[in-house]
């Protein structure tokens, strides 16, 4: 069974305590005073080398005491969080049996620990740090078999087989970061593993979502669609990307409630304690059986509400980019599923009314979710 996220996350977090300090008592969920000082400043060098110039991507950051204690006890929770909404928001579930899946930048295993909860099977972690596949296996507790891979190295060994899920979280961007040819590089990476998927696999990846990296990733994306690659999510689309061409960003949100530990550690380095953020990508080894049915979106924007109460979000469909709207008060039948709507949601839209601004629901739509 599928734990609940927020339940799920409050055990990681204990064992990632557990695991970085084994040899100390401490209270099981939290760090104590003098430990959240020193890792709330450990968490505010790595959080700064990982954004703006990005000094430290790229790096093995993972290999000093510093960067370890930033990414098992702040970053490890949101991958967490992360990779499990992207599973959710791709649609993407594991065959019978688990399947056979393929990670790569794997780190010390967020990514590997949320696909086990999601009930994918055999999974195959690869990462350039050797430490951080030992925290892997310690956490997974030995669930996961590793291996060591450069991702720079061309055709770097992979295990053999075909896959049904090929996983890289927080990794592609920081491959070839300062070269010209990094999206052609990164494009070839992407094609040569889609040779490994069996049909109906799929490759996922999720990357920051600040502006310059999403911005980077929607390149990655309209390369693979100029290639003919088949993206499954988040795109209705399959030409170029919509948002892309209007220089906004399309990004999705994973909603929580933060364990103790990164409610501690988000306060005493300040962080911002939005849902965290991330792009995601999904591409399939070949076009699914059925293609998105009418009407179907993804909406890539917060929701605004204007000065009589109607509320409207930007959606991302085979239209283009669309707002989507409701007035206060009606629609019964789709109310509920429109208040829990939220950025990185699909879904299908049928018997809306076309209004100057976009879409609106009336009392006649129907609204379902999608995929
Ligand atoms: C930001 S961490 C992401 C870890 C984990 N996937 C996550 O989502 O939290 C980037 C990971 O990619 C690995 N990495 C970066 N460049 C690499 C390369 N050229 N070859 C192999 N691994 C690399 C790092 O060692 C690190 O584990």
């Amino acid at each position: 069974m599928t734990p609940p996220l927020d339940a799920a996350l409050r055990g990681h977090t204990r064992a990632l305590l557990s695991l970085w300090r084994p040899d100390r008592a401490g209270p099981p969920d939290r760090l104590t005073h003098q430990e959240l000082r020193e890792v709330a400043q450990a968490v505010k060098r790595l959080s700064a080398g990982l954004s703006g110039e990005r000094t430290k991507a790229g790096r093995d950051y993972l290999g000093t005491e510093d960067g370890r204690t930033a990414y098992l006890l702040h970053f490890w929770p949101v991958s967490y969080a992360q990779t499990r909404a992207a599973l959710q928001l791709a649609g993407l579930r594991p065959p019978a049996g688990g399947g056979r899946v393929l990670e790569l930048g794997a780190g010390p295993g967020p990514g590997a620990m949320a696909l086990l909860d999601e009930g994918w099977g055999e999974l195959h972690c690869g990462d350039r740090n050797p430490d951080a596949l030992l925290s892997l296996r310690a956490l997974t507790r030995d669930r996961a078999s590793t291996f060591l891979w450069d991702g720079e190295a061309e055709g770097g060994a992979l295990p053999p087989g075909e896959l049904d899920l090929i996983f890289a979280s927080h990794v592609v961007s920081e491959l070839w970061k300062r070269a010209p040819d990094r999206i052609e590089r990164r494009l070839a990476t992407l094609q040569r593993l889609l040779g490994r998927l069996r049909p109906g696999g799929h490759l996922l990846l999720i990357e920051p979502a600040t502006h310059a990296l999403n911005a980077e990733l929607l390149t990655l994306r309209d390369a693979a669609a100029a290639a003919d690659l088949v993206i499954t999510a988040p795109c209705v689309p399959q030409g170029p990307c919509p948002a892309l061409a209007e220089g906004v960003a399309c990004h999705a949100a994973t909603r929580w409630t933060p364990p103790p530990l990164t409610e501690q550690l988000t306060r005493a380095a300040f962080i911002t304690k939005d849902a965290p953020a991330f792009s995601y990508l999904c591409l399939a080894a070949a076009p699914p059986p059925h293609a998105p049915p009418p009407g179907a979106i993804r909406v890539i924007s917060e929701r605004l509400t204007n000065k009589a109460g109607r509320e409207r979000v930007v959606t991302c469909g085979a239209e283009g980019r669309r707002s989507l709207s409701a007035a206060p008060g009606q629609g019964e039948s789709w109310r509920e599923a429109w208040r829990r709507l939220g950025r990185g949601d699909g879904l299908v839209v049928e018997g809306a009314e076309v209004r100057e601004t976009g879409l609106g629901l009336t009392a006649a739509s129907r609204v379902r979710p999608w995929p």
